[in-house]
């Protein structure tokens, strides 16, 4: 079956839960790795002041015995910090006493670029909490604790990961970005960007040309676009390459003592939905959230009468976080790529089948 992660979990409910299955027995985890993570996707200039309120940390509840995975499914828990503040509002069960807290009365105002509308005509509900919940972003921190395991199996390989901001509404350089984002702020108004990942060490063939489904190049765009907000991805030189003839798009083929390589990576390291051995490239595009302090038209769900948008706590940009999420599926589409290739019940087999496989193509990373 390989390597497979589900997540469940609402923003404000009890917890978010990530399962991941297909892992090998013997696989060490460092809960710190995984909690630096969590701290990671929750910091960056114009986060709002819920990811101070939060503090992530992980819990294992099965899957891992003294710190080694067993090679049965992994549950991993983040709480919901806040949801002490929801008791009442998100109780799973049918709460009882007086509506106390928050979440207690039904949001009728839908925010453009949100899942509000569709979500309630999709469920057929009468509170857009109800589809906002799971829609939220706050499931990026599920995602992020997976991949926090993915990293740590890729690391068993020498396969190291890097993410960062390419640019947040248009500029780019520290500077430049914060003051985007202040002027932004001053204007209630939120900013997208673009962040990078980058994946050094990774052997050639992982993927496959074989079918849809095995290109890892569409296995790093399902990942990415299916991660909120996210509206493009480009692998290696992406979108640019369209511009370009062959002569200057292709990464000619060289050979010397140390094996094959290229000394251009317009390819971002992925020729017909396999790895080529240069590093892994992917970019990926965020629109701007759709929670402005100075709301947007739309239509009270109540009266059916224009209204403005729900303001609710959010972020001005969340581009920084967003690099750190995308780290973290890029993790987990190559993790699950490595499972696939070098299969095993062991981290030992599944380490050996890579030394292997390394050896016989004569490649060594550069
Ligand atoms: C890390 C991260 C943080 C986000 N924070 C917010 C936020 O604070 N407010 C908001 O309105 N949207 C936020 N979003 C975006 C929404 O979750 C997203 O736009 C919404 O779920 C609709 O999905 P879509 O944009 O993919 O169409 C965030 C997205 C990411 C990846």
């Amino acid at each position: 079956m390989g390597l497979i992660l589900t997540t469940a979990g609402e923003s404000h409910g009890p917890a978010l839960v990530a399962v991941v299955t297909g892992l090998p027995a013997g696989l060490r985890l460092d809960k710190e790795a995984i909690d630096h993570d969590l701290w990671r996707r929750q910091q960056g200039y114009g986060r709002s002041p819920r990811q101070k309120l939060e503090s992530d940390e992980v819990e294992v509840l099965t899957g891992l015995r003294h710190g080694s995975t067993l090679g049965t499914p992994l549950t991993l828990v983040v709480r919901n910090r806040d949801h002490k503040n929801w008791l009442y509002g998100m109780s799973p069960w049918p709460p009882e006493g007086e509506p106390e807290g928050k979440g207690t009365k039904a949001v009728t105002l839908p925010r453009p670029g949100h899942a509000d509308l569709a979500g309630v005509m999709k469920y057929d509900l009468d509170d857009v909490r109800d589809a906002l919940e799971r829609a939220s972003a706050r499931h990026t921190a599920a995602i992020v604790a997976a991949g926090a395991v993915a990293k740590a199996l890729l690391g068993e390989l020498d396969i190291g990961l890097e993410s960062s901001v390419v640019e947040v509404g248009g500029v780019r350089g520290e500077a430049a970005i914060v003051e985007a984002i202040d002027a932004a702020r001053g204007d209630r108004d939120t900013l997208g960007g673009i962040v990078e990942v980058r994946a050094r060490g990774v052997p050639p063939g992982l993927g496959s040309y074989a079918t849809k489904e095995d290109r890892l190049d569409a296995r790093l765009a399902w990942a990415l676009v299916g991660t909120q907000a996210v509206k493009g991805v480009e692998v290696g030189d992406g979108f640019a390459l369209a511009e370009r003839r062959g002569s200057e798009a292709h990464d000619e083929i060289f050979r010397d003592a140390g094996g094959f390589h290229r000394e251009t990576n317009h390819a971002g390291g992925v020729e017909a939905g396999m790895t080529n051995g240069e590093v892994v490239v992917v970019r990926a595009a965020m629109k701007p959230l759709p929670t402005l302090m100075r709301p947007l038209r739309s239509i009270d769900l109540a009266s059916q009468e224009p209204a403005q948008a729900l303001v609710e706590r959010s972020d001005v940009s969340a581009v920084e976080a967003l690099a750190v999420v995308a780290e973290a599926c890029v993790a987990f589409e190559l993790a699950r790529a490595a499972r696939d290739k070098f299969g095993g019940d062991a981290l030992r087999d599944f380490v050996a089948a890579h030394r292997a496989y390394v050896e016989r193509i004569d490649w060594a990373p550069r």
